[in-house]
């Protein structure tokens, strides 16, 4: 393969979430979030994630009455609450063109029923953007990002009540307001498809305040108020910042089938037409007609208005961004080995290795991704999550991650290589640049930084910062443009 080539200005980072990183759970008059009640079980198994993600009323009271940290990892994060400097000067030195971050939303409105937004949660994002702009970091802001306001959720059992969409949209409306200024690239919900999977972190549903049976039904429509609220900020954020951008965030599961029996190959099919149903709603502006279908089939009757469809139809997103990780696989055999993935449960590929965590390793399949999704929407790309959690092994100040550089290095080729067949790629922000509190597991020993973080899943450590091999391997690849890799 000839040298990597980029575009001039690609947009080279990585990405962060509020509640994985911020820590600093109640002060500054945050509100309490779903992340924040989330407790780290020691021995969950990432096979039982769906578990993991579940949540009962009875756990929420528990962790309200709690008024510590030691359960709940999210609570405090790598505390970057109080090292923002320094962890922005250290993505700095990487050379990072842009930063993926998300804003607490309990920051600013902590219980999502406010009228006007908290000062001191202005105060503090205002001084990051500030420093990002002191530093050159464009930032890329995702405005959910598994963090909505608990209230809303014990309240209406969240994005179920079509009522939240109005507080959403005064919650992005102050964000464009004190923020506008320094943010240009906005994202709405971090994997909108995730409310199919796991319905309390993405959506503040809570499985007993369902209808009973109606559980499915009910995650669907709080997708179908998330989809209408997106195209609402999307409205007015072009509206009073027409040069800004809203994007979509979709988690890319491209899905193999496991062998050339047609049966394998039409469920894949079907498990790649529903991931593509979340962007074709947010990039095309309405529900496919399949989709229609399975609704009708399944009898999963949505509240839907009228002005729904010309709200959807109006405000389609301005780019594609999504996370990729693995590749995943399908088969009708039920016997079929299954392994973990990002929130998903597949049948093994049998040619690929695997991560610590048993998510199989596909860097060929970032690329069919970015062809599949350039082809089928035609719009600008960005990859705003990839990389792998793993076990390092910290001594004298150091982590020799070779297996890091491997992963990155791989995936990178194939992203170029997909530039080169005309895909039009933006910009690329690896996930968790630096340690971060896993969303899956709440644990801290699953690593996926260029930065160490000195702390442990229980949360003892000093919290400082160290720069493992890849992170002046990645400083090398920004510096050249990728042309290093
Ligand atoms: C994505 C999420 O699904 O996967 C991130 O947007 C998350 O928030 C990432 O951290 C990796 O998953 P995990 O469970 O390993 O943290």
């Amino acid at each position: 393969m000839s040298k990597a080539k980029f575009p001039a200005n690609f947009l080279w980072g990585g990405a962060i979430a509020a509640n994985q990183v911020e820590g600093a759970w109640n002060t500054g008059d945050k509100g309490l979030s779903v992340a924040d009640v989330i407790s780290y079980k020691p021995n969950v198994s990432n096979k039982d994630y769906a578990k993991h993600a579940a949540i009962s009323l009875e756990a929420i009271k528990e962790a309200m009455a709690e008024t510590g940290t030691k359960n709940y990892p999210k609570r405090r994060g790598i505390d970057f609450y109080h090292h923002y400097e320094e962890d922005l000067n250290l993505f700095a030195e990487m050379g990072f063109k842009t930063l993926r971050l998300s804003i607490a939303w309990t920051r600013l409105f902590p219980t999502g029923e406010e009228l006007e937004p908290n000062e001191k949660g202005i105060k503090f994002y205002t001084n990051v953007f500030k420093k990002m702009q002191e530093l050159g970091i464009e930032p890329i802001v995702t405005l959910s990002h598994y963090e909505m306001p608990l209230n809303l959720s014990l309240k209406y059992n969240g994005w179920v009540s079509r009522r939240v969409i109005a507080d959403f949209v005064r919650f992005s409306n102050a964000c464009f307001e004190y923020f506008g200024d320094y943010v240009k690239y906005w994202l709405s919900f971090n994997e909108i498809d995730s409310v199919t999977r796991h319905p309390f972190t993405s959506a503040g549903i809570i499985p007993e305040c369902c209808a009973p049976g109606k559980e499915i039904q009910e995650n669907y429509q709080a997708l179908h108020h998330q989809f209408v609220a997106s195209a609402l900020a999307t409205k007015n954020l072009h509206e009073k910042y027409p040069k800004s951008q809203m994007g979509c965030m979709l988690t890319k599961l491209t899905t193999y089938p496991l062998t050339c029996n047609p049966q394998d190959v039409e469920l894949a099919l079907k498990k790649n037409l529903h991931n593509y149903f979340f962007s074709d709603v947010q990039v095309k502006g309405a529900y496919p007609e399949l989709m229609k279908q399975y609704f009708k089939n399944n009898n999963i009757e949505l509240q839907i208005e009228d002005s729904d469809y010309d709200i959807l139809r109006e405000n389609t997103v301005d780019f594609l961004t999504f996370s990729y990780y693995m590749s995943t696989t399908a088969s009708n055999d039920e016997n079929a080995e299954r392994t973990p993935g990002n929130t998903v449960l597949g049948v093994k590929n049998p040619y690929l290795p695997s991560t610590d965590w048993g998510w199989q390793i596909d860097p060929e399949g970032l690329k069919i991704s970015l062809l599949e999704l350039y082809d089928r929407y035609q719009v600008p790309l960005m990859v705003v999550e990839n990389g792998m959690g793993a076990l390092d092994k910290f001594e004298n100040g150091k982590v020799h991650d070779d297996y890091r550089i491997k992963y990155f290095k791989e995936h990178l080729k194939q992203m170029n290589a997909a530039i080169k067949e005309g895909v039009n790629l933006i910009g690329y922000t690896s996930w968790g640049p630096i340690d971060l509190v896993s969303a899956g597991t709440s644990q801290m020993t699953k690593r996926y930084g260029f930065i160490y973080v000195d702390a442990d899943d229980e949360g003892n450590g000093t919290y400082a910062r160290y720069k493992k091999d890849s992170f002046y391997w990645y400083q090398k690849v920004i510096a050249t443009n990728g042309e290093a890799l």
